[in-house]
C-alpha cells in the first residue's frame, strides 16, 4: 500500500508545475506590542528577481531575517524549494542549529555591510565556506571561485586582503562569496546604501547581470532605477503589510494605492530609458 506524502512535501504535480524556490506564507512578527509584519506572503519562482520596496521601518529587513530564520516569525511558514524552514518534517519539532545552518547555506545573504573576513584574502573569503561547511573539493571550489572573480571583474584582486579594497570592490566580493555557496536564492538588504555614490553603480551592475543570468533574487533596495530595470515583480510593504504586488511597469507607472504613489513621489521615481530593452533581452514580457 502506498503511503500518502506528508502535506509539507511538494507533490510530483507541484514539482512539474515549477513550485516556487521561495515561498513566504502569511508570516506575522511582533516586537513587544509592535506589529512589524502582518500576514506577509510572497512567492519567488526560479530565475525571478523580486524587489521589496517600502518606507524606512516598514519591515523589509525583518522580512528577510524571517526568511532565513534569523528572526522567528510568530505565525506563518517559509519554504525553500518546498522544504519548510525552521521545523522538521513530520515531527514539526524545531530544527537544530545544525539543520538551520544547512538550510541557510542555500540562502545567500548580502548585507549593507560587507562582513568580509579581514584575515582572509579575496580568494580565501570565497572558498572558506564551500570547503569547510559544504565540504566540497578544494580544487573544484578554487576553480569556481576564480570564475566568479572574473564575473565581478576582480580576478586581479584574488590574493589581496579586504582592507586593500574599495567599498564597491568589497561588496562585489561579498556577492561572489554568497554565490560561491551555490545558493538557491540570494537575498540583498540594501547592499548599496553604505557605499559612496560613485561606487553604487558597479555593485548594481553586478546585481543586474545576475538578474539577467537568471539568478533567483530577493532585493530590498531604495534604488528605484534598479527595481525598474531588474525586477520581475515589485512587492511594496508599508507598516508591515504587503500593500501592492505588481510588475515594475505597473507599479512605477500606475500604482494602485495612495501610499505607493506617495512613496514613489518621495523617491522621485521618474521613468527611465532602457527598461523595455533590458527586460526584453531577458525574455520578460
Ligand atoms: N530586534 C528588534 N527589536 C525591536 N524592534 C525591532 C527589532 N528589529 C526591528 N524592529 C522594529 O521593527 C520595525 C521594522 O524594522 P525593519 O528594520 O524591518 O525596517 P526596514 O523596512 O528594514 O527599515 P529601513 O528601510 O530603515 O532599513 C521598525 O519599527 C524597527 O524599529
Ligand atoms: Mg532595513
Amino acid at each position: 500500500m502506498s503511503v500518502p506524502a506528508p502535506a509539507f512535501l511538494p507533490s510530483a504535480a507541484d514539482a512539474a508545475a515549477e513550485r516556487p524556490v521561495l515561498e513566504v506564507d502569511g508570516i506575522w512578527k511582533k516586537f513587544g506590542e509592535h506589529d512589524v509584519l502582518t500576514d506577509v506572503s510572497l512567492s519567488v519562482r526560479r530565475g525571478q528577481t523580486v524587489c521589496i520596496l517600502g518606507p524606512s521601518g516598514s519591515g523589509k529587513s525583518t522580512l528577510l531575517r524571517c526568511v532565513n530564520w534569523l528572526e522567528r516569525p510568530d505565525h506563518g511558514h517559509v519554504y525553500l524549494s518546498g522544504q519548510r524552514i525552521g521545523f522538521r518534517p513530520v515531527s514539526e519539532l524545531p530544527m537544530s542549529q545544525a539543520e538551520l545552518a544547512q538550510i541557510r547555506a542555500r540562502i545567500g545573504m548580502v548585507f549593507q555591510h560587507f562582513n568580509l573576513w579581514p584575515h582572509l584574502t579575496v580568494l580565501g573569503n570565497l572558498i572558506e565556506a564551500p570547503i569547510f561547511v559544504q565540504r566540497r573539493l578544494r580544487d573544484e571550489v578554487i576553480a569556481e571561485a576564480e570564475t566568479l572573480l572574473d564575473k565581478i571583474d576582480l580576478r586581479d584582486k584574488r590574493d589581496v586582503y579586504p582592507a586593500r579594497l574599495s567599498g564597491g570592490q568589497k561588496q562585489r566580493v561579498a556577492i561572489a562569496r554568497a554565490l560561491a555557496m551555490r545558493p538557491a536564492v540570494l537575498l540583498f538588504d540594501e547592499a548599496t546604501s553604505a557605499l559612496d555614490p560613485e561606487l553604487v553603480g558597479e555593485v548594481l551592475g553586478v546585481m543586474e547581470e545576475l538578474a539577467q543570468d537568471g539568478m533567483t533574487m530577493v532585493v530590498v533596495t531604495h534604488e528605484m532605477g534598479f527595481a525598474r530595470d531588474a525586477a520581475d515583480e515589485i512587492v511594496f510593504l508599508d507598516h508591515g503589510r504587503v500593500v501592492e504586488v505588481a510588475p515594475p511597469e505597473k507599479f512605477f507607472e500606475a500604482p494602485e494605492t495612495e501610499r505607493a504613489r506617495q512613496f514613489l513621489q518621495r523617491y522621485g521615481a521618474a521613468p527611465r530609458a532602457g527598461l523595455a530593452r533590458r527586460r526584453s533581452q531577458r525574455g520578460v514580457e
